[in-house]
């Protein structure tokens, strides 16, 4: 077997681990969430639980890759040869992200062109983008760029280059998103929207505010789907897991703050806090910033720029779900790398369109109420990340027990969450897990209504 390398430093790690964990998942996601669930609220749950349950998982993540020194599909196995499976369960996971991962990447590399091309007053108007997503072929070309572009990346494995230019595109994306955010939110009427954005109301707190914030954390910080395994087999053993871990998630969670403060107060300052648009999931993004760049001069060129430094988040993250299926498959089926790709590539291409084809000609088809694009999205994210997540705890806390992970952290100096993170992993995070699952599926099949 090859030896493992690991990352140069610590810093290597955290830009490495933190560059693949943001992506659309912060600036896409994370803020249609917080507008469809109560904003402050929403923001409230995820802050409290991304203290608690994120930190707690992106340790245990790092520690079981970097003791086992293996890949998630090997790593649960080694340590229990009962519990291999959930290696495999994980893995499930970006198998079932990376269709519509790619088509959402196809919608902002088509945001960023109309925006190069100075159509910047169409796209702000508020039919063109449910006018582009339910056409038939047009979408589908953008989709093609930009799942042919990520496999190309893989193929040709300019990873490496890739990483390079991150390290230049990734605070100039940052820098934007505070500058865009500074701008939306000194616009008249935005300061409803910071509110909206920022103060907790009670009556917003509901079982599915904790689903929705629960599903969202893993997803963003990529966890419970096997890649902070890989990250952490990579890892030096030289270096604090906890300090890592937390420097990850700080980051992580402070992008997808500065786009919920560019975005949200952007919905009352331009639509007029139209509760309708707050509720717009998935097209808020793309409905909203347009009016945005509309608003101020050479809004264009600046929207532009900022879809093509989303569009670059978007392909560092495709890259390594889709690297994370490729070798998933390399690991099991023991098929050449390139054969590996292409079947991925495949598989991506024909879901992706059926995803497309759910805005437009297939809306009429739904499973259990939900678009295509939809409905995988709630099933990994609402379903397989919680239960893998609370799964990978109970490992923990039962099977290998907390020692075996305990060690691994402790092997630079002390743990100071020690206490915390054994009542969690044993008792808390399962239980509360548990409950939020099956309170949210007595809630879907109408039993409960809380
Ligand atoms: N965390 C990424 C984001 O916020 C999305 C993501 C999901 C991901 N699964 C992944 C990234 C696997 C890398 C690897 O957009």
């Amino acid at each position: 077997m090859e030896k493992r390398s690991t990352f140069t430093g610590k810093i290597g790690f955290v830009l490495a681990a933190a560059g693949s964990a943001v992506g659309l998942g912060n600036l896409w996601r994370f803020p249609y969430l917080a507008a469809k669930y109560g904003g402050g609220m929403f923001l409230l749950v995820y802050i409290v639980l991304a203290i608690t349950f994120g930190s707690v998982l992106m340790i245990t993540e790092i520690a079981i890759g970097r003791k086992t020194q293996l890949s998630p599909l090997k790593a649960f196995g080694s340590l229990s040869k009962k519990w291999g499976w959930l290696g495999g369960l994980a893995t499930v996971v970006p198998v079932l992200i990376f269709p519509y991962y790619c088509l959402i990447g196809g919608w902002v590399t088509k945001y960023a062109a109309v925006m190069l091309t100075g159509k910047v007053t169409q796209a702000a108007d508020d039919s063109f983008f449910g006018e582009y997503i339910s056409s038939t072929v047009n979408p589908l070309i953008w989709f093609l760029v930009f799942i042919v572009a990520t496999t190309l990346v893989i193929i040709f494995g300019v990873n490496r280059g890739i990483e390079k230019l991150s390290k230049v595109l990734m605070p100039a994306l940052i820098v934007l998103t505070v500058g865009l955010s500074v701008y939306v939110v000194t616009r008249p009427g935005a300061l409803e929207g910071v509110k909206y954005y920022l103060l907790p109301n009670i009556k917003d707190l509901s079982v599915k505010t904790f689903l929705a914030a629960l599903g969202q954390l893993f997803y963003s910080m990529s966890l419970a789907m096997g890649i902070m395994i890989t990250y952490g087999s990579y890892f030096s053993k030289d270096e604090s897991i906890e300090k890592a871990s937390r420097q990850i998630e700080v980051f992580d969670t402070a992008i997808a703050f500065l786009a919920g403060l560019m975005i949200i107060p952007a919905v009352f300052a331009f639509s007029g806090g139209d509760k309708a648009a707050l509720g717009s999931g998935p097209s808020l993004m793309f409905v909203t910033l347009p009016k945005v760049f509309n608003s101020m001069p050479g809004g264009s060129l600046i929207g532009a720029l900022f879809f093509f430094l989303v569009l670059f988040a978007a392909i560092t993250s495709s890259v390594s779900i889709m690297e994370a299926i490729v070798s998933g498959i390399i690991d099991r089926f023991r098929i050449s790398r390139l054969k590996a790709t292409l079947l991925v590539a495949v598989y991506g291409i024909i879901v992706g369109i059926a995803c497309s084809f759910g805005f437009g000609i297939w809306s009429d088809f739904t499973i259990l109420g939900f678009s295509i694009l939809d409905f995988l999205d709630f099933v990994s994210n609402s379903v397989l990340l919680p239960l893998v997540g609370m799964l990978t705890c109970v490992v923990v806390g039962f099977v290998i027990k907390p020692d075996a992970i305990l060690s691994e952290i402790e092997l630079n100096g002390r743990f100071t969450m020690k206490k915390f993170y054994v009542a969690m992993v044993k008792w808390i995070a399962p239980i509360f897990i548990f409950a939020i699952l099956v309170s949210s599926v007595l809630q879907g099949v109408g039993i409960l209504n809380i």
